[in-house]
């Protein structure tokens, strides 16, 4: 919520209008002259009026008090001669504000709370000024960061940090105009205890600093939710090319050669839609506990190793967070709304990428898992939900619910359609057009579907229904779907073996990940006991090594109370913190009284290992206080 017009006039009374106005909204009469920025109903900031446009960031890493403590200095374009620069800022502790290079004191204020938003930082500055300094430290609760002791770590000798903070997490650790529709560039310096490393989303060193003191540089203009920090015993190992990967000494080795793709990729997504522009692209392997897959920040993609499966088989979570390189870092969605102008984008990409670094065969699967995980998500949402929507309307909602596997897969599936009403050949300069047209830029729903309908026929736009898909609820009937030998032979197997063929008389012989995963989600949800017994006797699977089947696996497991695998799952899922897989777990077992005893006995022992993003999510399925 922005606070009015009549709120600024006052700057003893800010506090107050915050208070009164409350809940998140659209601006109300406080429409600037110059309206290059959509509203966003996540952000207090008014970039119309004065905007950032680079930071210099000066920070101790702290992890005895678990605070980064330092200076943001922000270099402003005063647009309209505003009187108040409106900043986000959720848990901070805010020591002072001065403005220019001889820092000059100036009037500050602080809102009220206001939930995940947190509270606006109203700084009195002048039409002249170009540089704010704030003075400022972070709450050991801040949830952009996990601090992680000695032994959450691989190595278990030294303290880990990172911090995650999309979509609107960057505010609990710099104080900034946290909206995906404002960038900026930004330099930083970094003091940690030695002998640590820190890197950042942004060129980074390769070895570690003997005063542990870290220099970045970050030119190329970002949104606020990539920005990013890590800090461990990390080593870098060169991956060819533009790419490499940090990680700690225990698991450098591993994640090199899982990587070992990585640099085809680039070359691939080049061919496919133009130059990467970031410089490099390298892969920072975190501990067990970060809470994704994997986070496209610029020029260092943060990743979880439950991907180090030891074949190279989950490696397109790369050329996802390498596909974002384009879809989403160069151009970005203007708010969480357009959400899937991101994901659907970059997951359409990222399969793109993996077939021709992989082969279509491969690509196909791929696809096929992320249709059965739309209709999932659908089913779970319901059909007629607005969250159904490529569209969304997250206002007054955190972010994190509109977050869901619509974006991904009914946005890629869009794509996919309209790749095929207008030839590849054709959607692809469309695309490369696109992104060179609005290259550095954030965008709308309205703009992209503005600019596809200028490029299609009447015939193709009534072929496609674009409306349908982007504005409308559940799954459209023309949704494009895919097949091959592999799906085929890998759901045949299921149904043979529900028939009453012996496990080891199924054809499985050469399976990748993909196939186990289709053959697993071809079997019902629940399975006799008998089945399971089998299943497990002849492909071992409650000790997979693999953390998407050993996933599938466990959901299983608990639905048919397979009790031979419930150290495997208390082992799973005290081990990591990804939510994919902790979330569905969770849900699978509060359905039952004694599955909901089981989940809180493991989650007492978990919940201080997860980030505070998982926590959030756990708590509220557990119903944890
Ligand atoms: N940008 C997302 C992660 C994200 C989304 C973080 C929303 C916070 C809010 C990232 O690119 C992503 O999609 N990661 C996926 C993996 C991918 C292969 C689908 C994940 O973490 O599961
Ligand atoms: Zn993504």
């Amino acid at each position: 919520m922005k606070t009015s017009v009549a709120c600024l006039a006052a700057a003893a009374l800010l506090t107050a209008c915050a208070q009164t106005s409350g809940g998140l909204g659209p601006v109300q009469g406080s429409r600037s002259p110059i309206a290059d920025y959509p509203d966003d109903p996540h952000s207090f900031s008014t970039p119309n009026d004065v905007v950032v446009e680079h930071i210099d960031l000066d920070l101790s890493v702290n992890f005895p008090a678990k605070r980064l403590v330092g200076r943001a200095s922000l270099v402003v374009n005063n647009r309209t001669g505003s009187d108040t620069l409106r900043l986000d800022t959720r848990d901070l502790t805010i020591h002072g504000v001065t403005l220019g290079s001889d820092a000059v004191p100036t009037r500050w204020s602080l809102g009220e709370p206001a939930g995940v938003q947190g509270r606006p930082l109203l700084i009195t500055v002048a039409p002249d000024t170009r540089r704010v300094n704030i003075d400022y430290e972070t709450s050991p609760e801040a949830a952009a960061v996990q601090w992680l002791d000695p032994a959450q770590t691989s190595g278990g000798k030294w303290p880990f940090l990172f911090t995650q903070s999309q979509a609107i997490l960057a505010r609990t650790w710099i104080p900034l105009q946290d909206t995906p529709a404002v960038r900026f560039t930004y330099s930083a310096t970094i003091r940690v205890p030695k002998p640590l490393m820190a890197v950042m989303s942004a060129e980074n060193p390769t070895e570690a600093d003997p005063d542990g003191t870290y220099e970045f540089e970050m030119p190329q203009p970002i949104p606020s939710y990539l920005m990013a920090l890590a800090v461990g015993d990390l080593e870098f190992r060169d991956l060819g090319g533009r790419a490499g990967v940090y990680a700690e000494p225990a698991v450098v080795e591993k994640s090199a050669w899982e990587f070992a793709d990585t640099a085809k990729m680039i070359d691939a997504a080049e061919q496919i839609y133009g130059p990467y522009q970031w410089g490099r692209y390298d892969i920072l392997v975190l501990p067990p506990s970060f809470p994704f897959g994997g986070m496209e920040n610029p020029r260092l993609t943060f990743a979880t190793p439950t991907i180090l499966a030891g074949d190279r088989s989950l490696v397109s979570l790369v050329a996802h967070e390498l596909a974002h390189s384009w879809s989403g870092n160069l151009v970005t969605n203007a708010t969480w709304d357009d959400f899937w102008l991101n994901e659907g984008f970059t997951t359409y990409f990222e399969n793109r990428i993996m077939e021709r670094v992989y082969g279509e065969g491969f690509a196909r699967m791929l696809a096929d898992l992320g249709r059965q995980d739309l209709e999932a998500e659908v089913q779970d949402l319901g059909a007629t939900s607005a969250d159904t929507h490529l569209k969304l309307d997250l206002a007054g909602r955190d972010p994190d619910e509109g977050m869901t596997d619509v974006a991904y897969e009914k946005g890629a599936h869009f794509l996919r359609l309209v790749e095929q009403t207008m030839g590849r050949e054709r959607f692809d300069s469309f695309v490369q057009k696109w992104f060179d047209d609005n290259a550095f830029k954030s965008a709308t729903t309205e703009q992209f579907v503005g600019y596809l309908r200028a490029n299609l026929s009447p015939e193709e736009e009534a072929r496609i229904g674009i409306d349908q898909w982007v504005y409308g609820p559940g799954i459209p009937a023309n949704i494009p779907t895919v097949q091959s030998d592999r799906i085929v032979n890998a759901r045949a197997q299921a149904v043979r073996f529900l028939e009453g063929t012996a496990a080891g008389e199924l054809t499985t012989e050469g399976w990748s990940t993909q196939e186990w995963l289709l053959f697993l989600r071809a079997l019902p949800a629940r399975l006799t006991s008998e089945q399971m017994v089998a299943l497990d006797r002849e492909f071992k699977l409650t000790s997979s090594g693999n953390s998407e089947i050993l996933f599938a696996w466990l959901m299983k497991a608990v639905a048919s109370d397979f009790e031979t695998a419930y150290p495997a799952l208390e082992e799973f899922l005290t081990s990591m913190g990804r939510r994919k897989f902790l979330e569905p777990l969770y849900k699978e077992l509060v359905k039952t009284e004694e599955g909901k005893a089981r989940a809180m006995r493991i989650y007492t022992v978990a919940r201080p290992t997860y980030h505070p993003v998982s926590q959030g999510t756990i708590d509220t399925i557990l119903g944890w206080k």
